[in-house]
């Protein structure tokens, strides 16, 4: 199926570009501008034919293009793998002007980022997001990191890309679990900004959830519209970037406790509930749209209720979670579909009540 190539721009200090369409591989040579030589194309072991094709690409472009394979998912994002790519790139003499290209899901385009930003203090880099998740999220924004024996993105730094491509034609070979974790951000962007994502879901779920559907495609598009118009405008995450973080507090405890052995759009999915049931309770969020959460999220298979007896571990990883502020439990929440708000310091009655609300025993 064709798709049109959609440009869209993230301004800030250093202005790159997203597309997003499909057969979009030629694009790359544009995005990685005319001074660069060199190329290390960071890829996991399952896209390993990927990432030989975007280095057959590059080299028949005239460029000296050179794979680093590193493992699957978090595996990918310890300071182990960062130091295997930074050998790569001291022993083939990579220099300030040349670049990285990160091939994978956000846990690769998260260490080429930060291979990138460490690199010489900093080389281009142009992220290839291959799920939805990355596409939507990780590969857009700059943030980029690995984790630590502590914890996770513990280590990292912001280091905007020089430009994002997404081919949807990635998808097509997605497990359908990945693309519903992906669904679950594009969910969110939808209630914090833009209804028009809600109304497509609801109105075709079959189509939401379809790798060839031109409505995945718009999907896709507008919620990266919504986060490049937010990270645009607030890189570091002071005041706007935060309504990102809707319900990811609850949704950061869900991972801690269950040891990261969720997706965590399956997190987020139990987490946006979570605080809209808060935001109900709080007088905030009218009834109707608190149940839309449930009903959008539930149409589209993810998880809205979450297990009944781990409130004291939920609330003690909420309260430690590094987007708190001091002791002071904050939550972004709505005031209606796209009003973005914040709830500081809510009743812990209400906390527990708002978490029995989503309880499935
Ligand atoms: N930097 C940010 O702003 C930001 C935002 C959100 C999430 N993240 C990070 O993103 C990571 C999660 O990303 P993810 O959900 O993409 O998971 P992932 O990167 O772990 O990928 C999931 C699995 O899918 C495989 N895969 C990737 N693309 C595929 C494809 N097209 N077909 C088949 N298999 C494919 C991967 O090899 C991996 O095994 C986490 O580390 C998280 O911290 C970063």
């Amino acid at each position: 199926m064709t798709t049109e190539t959609v440009r869209i721009t993230v301004e800030g200090d250093a202005p790159y570009d997203v597309l997003i369409g499909r057969g979009l591989l030629g694009e790359l040579r544009g995005l990685l501008g005319p001074k660069v030589a060199k190329v290390l194309v960071v890829h996991p072991r399952a896209l390993r034919s990927t990432g030989e094709a975007v280095r057959d690409d590059l080299t028949a472009q005239g460029l000296e293009a050179i794979l680093a394979e590193v493992p699957d998912g978090e595996e990918a994002k310890t300071a182990e793998v960062a130091a295997f790519c930074w050998t790569v790139l001291g022993q083939s003499d990579f220099t300030r002007s040349d670049a990285v290209v990160g091939v994978g899901g956000g846990a690769v385009t998260d260490l080429a980022g930060f291979v990138a930003a460490t690199w010489l203090r900093g080389v281009r880099v142009v992220q290839v997001p291959t799920t939805l998740l990355a596409m939507v999220d990780a590969a857009v924004g700059g943030k980029t990191g690995i984790n630590t024996a502590e914890g996770k993105n513990l280590v990292g730094s912001f280091h905007p890309p020089a430009g994002v491509l997404c081919d949807l034609d990635a998808l097509d070979t997605l497990p359908p679990h990945d693309l519903r974790a992906g669904l679950a951000e594009v969910v969110k962007c939808g209630f914090i900004a833009d209804e028009r994502i809600l109304e497509l879901v609801e109105a075709d779920v079959e189509a939401a959830t379809d790798p060839h559907s031109p409505v995945l495609a718009e999907l896709v598009e507008r919620a990266v519209r919504v986060k490049a118009r937010v990270v645009g405008e607030d890189l570091k995450e002071s005041d706007l970037r935060e309504i990102l973080n809707y319900g990811h507090t609850f949704a950061h405890a869900v991972e801690l406790v269950e040891r990261y052995q969720w997706r965590h759009g399956a997190a987020v999915s139990v987490g946006l509930c979570y605080v809209a049931e808060l935001a109900r309770m709080a007088g905030r969020l009218s009834d109707a749209d608190a149940d839309r959460h449930r009903d959008v999220l539930q149409s589209l298979g993810l998880p809205t209720t979450y297990r009944g007896d781990r409130w004291p571990q939920l609330l003690d990883a909420m309260k430690r979670d590094k987007k708190s502020r001091g002791a002071l439990l904050r939550f972004v929440v709505l005031d209606g579909i796209g009003r973005p708000s914040r709830l500081e310091g809510p009743d812990p009655a209400m906390l527990q009540a708002a978490y029995s609300e989503i309880s499935s025993s």
